[in-house]
């Protein structure tokens, strides 16, 4: 089958094009506002942009009540910082409760039991519990219009400026096994998934001398 998205042509009962791009990890948004108040919501239009320095990016779309930004975008414009909690299968239903809060008066860790923890560089605190926590500075908001307002996202860009790994799933060569970890992601409509360690391979990188004399490769 083939849609435009513009015209909405899929002919299902619901827009299959978040299913599209799978699996899409969880990026739990921790931030706080000018009073220091500390909210919290996952984001799955979330991922890593580069590596030296590394860049993340979570997209944040209009707020239900009033369709302005939601709290985590505006907060991250107002103070210029937000920290990656890495969401597992520990944390499942504390991270999709966060998500459901809307009240921008309430702190969304207080609110599900969560604890939290001091970050070292910037202000938003860390969620206890969550194995990997990278401490970010916004380096650029770019507005993406949507048909509405409510669909209307702002993509959030942050410089990674520190990160933290849980030691537990360092392994003694000095691999970070994330897998270990059970990382959550979400799938198209309401599916999850976590990563299984007994699927994950490897796959050697083939290097520019590996396709010396094998021309087939080489226009692959
Ligand atoms: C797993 C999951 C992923 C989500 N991903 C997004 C997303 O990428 N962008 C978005 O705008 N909302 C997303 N949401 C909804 C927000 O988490 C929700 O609107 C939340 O209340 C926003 O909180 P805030 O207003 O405190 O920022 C997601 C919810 C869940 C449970």
């Amino acid at each position: 089958m083939f849609f435009e998205p513009a015209k909405n042509d899929h002919g299902m009962p619901f827009n299959p094009i978040k299913a599209c791009v799978v699996p899409r990890p969880i990026g739990w948004i921790t931030t706080m506002d000018s009073d220091g108040l500390v909210n919290a919501a996952p984001f799955s239009f979330f991922n890593i942009l580069s590596y030296n320095p590394p860049y993340v990016i979570f997209s944040s779309g209009g707020h239900a009540e009033d369709h302005q930004d939601k709290d985590t975008a505006a907060n991250a414009r107002a103070t210029g910082e937000f920290v990656y909690n890495m969401a597992t299968w520990d944390q499942r239903e504390e991270m999709n409760q966060s998500g459901l809060i809307v009240d921008r008066t309430l702190d969304e860790l207080a609110e599900t039991g969560l604890e939290t923890l001091p970050s070292k560089l910037v202000a938003p605190p860390r969620i206890k519990g969550s194995p990997v926590h990278l401490e970010c500075k916004v380096f650029k908001i770019i507005d993406l219009p949507g048909d509405t307002r409510l669909a209307s996202h702002s993509a959030v860009i942050g410089e990674v400026i520190g990160a933290h790994i849980v030691d537990e799933a360092i392994t003694e060569d000095g691999i970070f096994d994330v897998a270990s970890l059970k990382p959550l992601s979400r799938l198209g409509y309401k599916d999850y998934a976590w990563t299984d360690p007994s699927v994950v391979f490897q796959m050697e990188k083939r290097t520019p001398e590996d396709l010396v004399g094998k021309p087939s490769q080489a226009a692959e």
